[in-house]
């Protein structure tokens, strides 16, 4: 069982990479599932039904979120109807949406759980107690189940990583935007990596328009940020589980625009 796993999708810039992309990659590894993290989709802030669609049609079958999943007032209207897209789970009680899913599929399911750190972020139920929670649901019916823990702090997610080892197929880190080279197999058989990195402008600041952000932290004023414009830089692992649902091997996908894309 393979599942393709997508950072961070900041923008038009990053939906475009997604598009160029998405039909190659499926070619050349041939994932059971494609999971993106959409929190950033609509011009740097939240996702749109359009942009949800547009995404399911290349052939996403789920979508994870974060602290900007409310950027898009339109989410409301879809968010509780759409079982494709998860929103952390430990958002407070009652909150439009769900924490996790399952993702039907040929051969075997796949459950994605969305979880949100609580270091440098705001201040949310514990995401390990409400993991706990979860896999005691899903774990009755289902072997392969995938965590997207987006997070801040590279230590809240190593935590969550060796608190989930052996219980959960993989954990991936999401949020910072920036991809790590941590990517392992613990030793229950979780795959691990602490952040995935993004999809999108590569020569901004985390994906927004660096003048401003550099103007941000020269003066402390209020300032403005937009998405960036320009080319692409591409952020993805790819895990391969086994038929326990335990991880067996993980491996990061970075490209840029220019290298000479794979046919
Ligand atoms: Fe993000
Ligand atoms: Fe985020």
């Amino acid at each position: 069982m393979k599942v393709l796993f997508i950072g961070d999708i900041v923008g038009s810039v990053g939906r475009n990479a997604l598009k160029q992309l998405l039909p190659k990659l499926k070619t050349k590894y041939t994932p059971n599932f494609i999971i993106v993290n959409g929190e950033n989709a609509a011009a740097g802030r939240g996702i749109t039904a359009a942009i949800a669609k547009e995404f399911f049609d290349l052939g996403v079958h789920g979508i994870t979120m974060g602290n900007h999943t409310w950027d898009q007032k339109d989410i409301f209207d879809f968010i509780d109807t759409e079982d494709r897209i998860v929103r952390p789970a430990n958002f407070p009680k009652g909150t439009p949406g769900k924490g996790f899913t399952v993702i039907k599929g040929k051969d075997a399911d796949l459950a994605i759980v969305n979880l949100q750190g609580r270091t440098f972020l705001p201040p949310l139920d514990c995401p390990f107690e409400k993991a706990d929670e979860i896999i005691r649901e899903l774990g009755k019916k289902n072997k392969y189940i995938f965590v997207d823990f987006h997070a801040e702090a590279t230590s809240e997610k190593l935590a969550m990583g060796w608190y989930l080892d052996g219980r959960v197929s993989a954990v991936v880190g999401t949020h910072t935007h920036v991809q790590t080279h941590d990517e392992r197999i613990l030793p229950q058989g979780t795959a691990y990596i602490t952040d995935v990195g993004m999809v999108g402008p590569r020569d901004g600041i985390l994906g927004m328009e660096r003048q401003a952000v550099i103007q941000k932290f020269r003066t402390q004023l209020p300032v403005r940020f937009i998405v960036d414009e320009g080319k692409w830089h591409f952020h993805a692992v790819l895990i391969d589980m086994d038929t326990a649902g335990k991880g067996r091997k993980i491996q990061t996908i970075r490209l840029m625009e220019e290298d000479v894309l794979f046919d």
